[in-house]
């Protein structure tokens, strides 16, 4: 049976199986919520980007705030990716886990001056800067330190990607970046301060695209900029395309990776720019689909198969053990994420609203889902190996789950259940 996502996720029999380990077993073995992955689709998804790249100047980096688990980040960086950061803390986990610095670029509106220092001192790729007043105080850390900070200004193509307003970022309206408009002015600034060594050109449209044509409209308008910014003597070395291809979380068809790299290389050779290095920022495309977090159905209330009233206004709740706070996805964009049970069960089961724990309506995985579940059952909720731990909080005083990451024979936990008693080690009586 074909699932949303994964081709290393599969139905055999009644049993969802990922890179064959039976999923209910490992729910059992490390306990519920639990997210699973699949280091072998983690590695095939990003060779798809770089086959698609191969004898071109490249550079893939990871966005690890789709998932920055350290053995995912070490899984990456042994398959030769870069990261794209936006944190001193990412830095410090791409360094943790054997990642090369000059390998990640720094992104992100609000760069702190500490956060600078440290990507300095590590020797990051480049900085990829959004506002003119980041750009001084850049060119005011990299002088303090006697250093030449790289940099590439992530430039605001205003282009729609056609995606959730939340994870839109390539909009005049969107926080993010330096305005098409003013681009060469800044270029021209920084050009002219010397603490900085212009290096590139960035720019990332949005999350969870499922159209080609964004892409191109987008890159369109950054060579547009390059021409113009080398055209005044100011050379450009490298185009950043970003991130935010999407993924099959229903029925989405997003274009492959394949699709979008030969689209991105055949527009650039047209416009004469073949020669460029071209990098990219993926990060949900990387993981979504190599992860599912497992959760155990504590009860179940038909509200409205038992209704007695039957008014048709009640609904029936399979309450599990995972949380708005393990994955926050639903509860925050509305999104859809396919719920399956990890050992089917026969008959025709029901509808039911997929709710957590936590004290809060908004609280849920899924709505309407026909499921024929018991309490004790486990369920998958599928693609959720981006933005789900990465996004987990202790909200209502849970622990966090525990993540396990399978590898051929292979079962490694790599990262524990947090304990109850870490989540308050750091507060105070008075
Ligand atoms: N580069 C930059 C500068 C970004 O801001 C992002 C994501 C990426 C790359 C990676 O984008 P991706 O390939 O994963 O689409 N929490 C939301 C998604 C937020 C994306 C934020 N920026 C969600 O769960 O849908």
């Amino acid at each position: 049976m074909t699932l949303p996502g994964s081709p290393f996720l599969a139905r055999r029999g009644a049993a969802l199986e990922l890179e064959g380990h039976l999923l209910a077993d490992l729910g059992r073995r490390f306990g519920t919520p639990l997210f699973v992955y699949s280091r072998q689709a983690m590695r095939a998804a990003f060779q798809a980007y770089e086959q698609a790249l191969s004898g071109r100047a490249h550079l893939v980096c990871y966005a690890m705030k789709a998932n920055s688990n350290l053995a995912v980040l070490q899984t990456f960086a042994r398959a030769g990716a870069g990261f794209d950061i936006v944190s001193g803390g990412e830095l410090a986990r791409v360094l943790a886990a054997g990642g090369d610095p000059s390998r990640v670029v720094f992104s992100g509106v609000g760069k702190t001056r500490a956060e600078m220092r440290q990507a300095l001192q590590a020797g990051v790729r480049c900085f990829n800067v959004e506002s003119e007043g980041e750009l001084e105080r850049l060119n005011e850390e990299a002088l303090a330190m006697g250093r030449r900070a790289p940099v590439s200004l992530r430039v605001n193509p205003d282009v729609d990607a056609g995606t959730h307003p939340y994870i839109s970022t390539g909009l005049k309206a969107n926080k993010f970046g330096i305005a098409h408009g003013r681009a060469l002015a800044t270029y021209q600034r920084a050009a002219s301060l010397p603490g900085l060594q212009v290096v590139g050109i960035d720019c990332h449209i949005g999350s969870q695209i499922t159209q080609l044509a964004p892409y191109l409209d987008a890159l369109d308008r950054l060579l547009d900029l390059v021409e113009a910014v080398e055209a005044v003597g100011i050379p450009i070395h490298h185009v950043d395309v970003g991130g935010g291809l999407g993924i099959t979380y229903a029925d989405e068809q997003p274009p492959q990776a394949s699709a979008l790299v030969a689209g991105l290389l055949e527009r650039l050779d047209a416009r004469g720019h073949g020669q460029r290095e071209l990098l990219f920022e993926p990060g949900r495309s990387l993981v979504g689909n190599a992860g599912v977090l497992l959760t155990e159905v504590l009860y179940l209330k038909p509200g409205r198969d038992e209704d007695a009233a039957g008014d048709g206004l009640g609904k029936n709740f399979c309450i599990v053990d995972a949380a708005m706070n393990d994955l926050v996805r639903p509860a925050m964009y509305d999104a859809f994420m396919a719920i399956e049970p990890c050992v089917r069960r026969a008959g025709p089961g029901s509808t039911w609203d997929v709710v957590g724990p936590v004290c809060e309506s908004g609280d849920w995985l899924g709505r309407d889902r026909p499921l024929a579940v018991q309490p004790g059952d486990i369920l998958a909720v599928l693609s959720a190996g981006a933005y789900g731990m990465a996004m987990a909080s202790n909200y209502n005083t849970r622990p966090r789950a525990a993540e396990v990451m399978v590898d051929g024979a292979q079962v490694h936990l790599i990262r524990e259940r947090e304990a109850l008693s870490s989540l308050f080690a750091q507060e105070r009586l008075i």
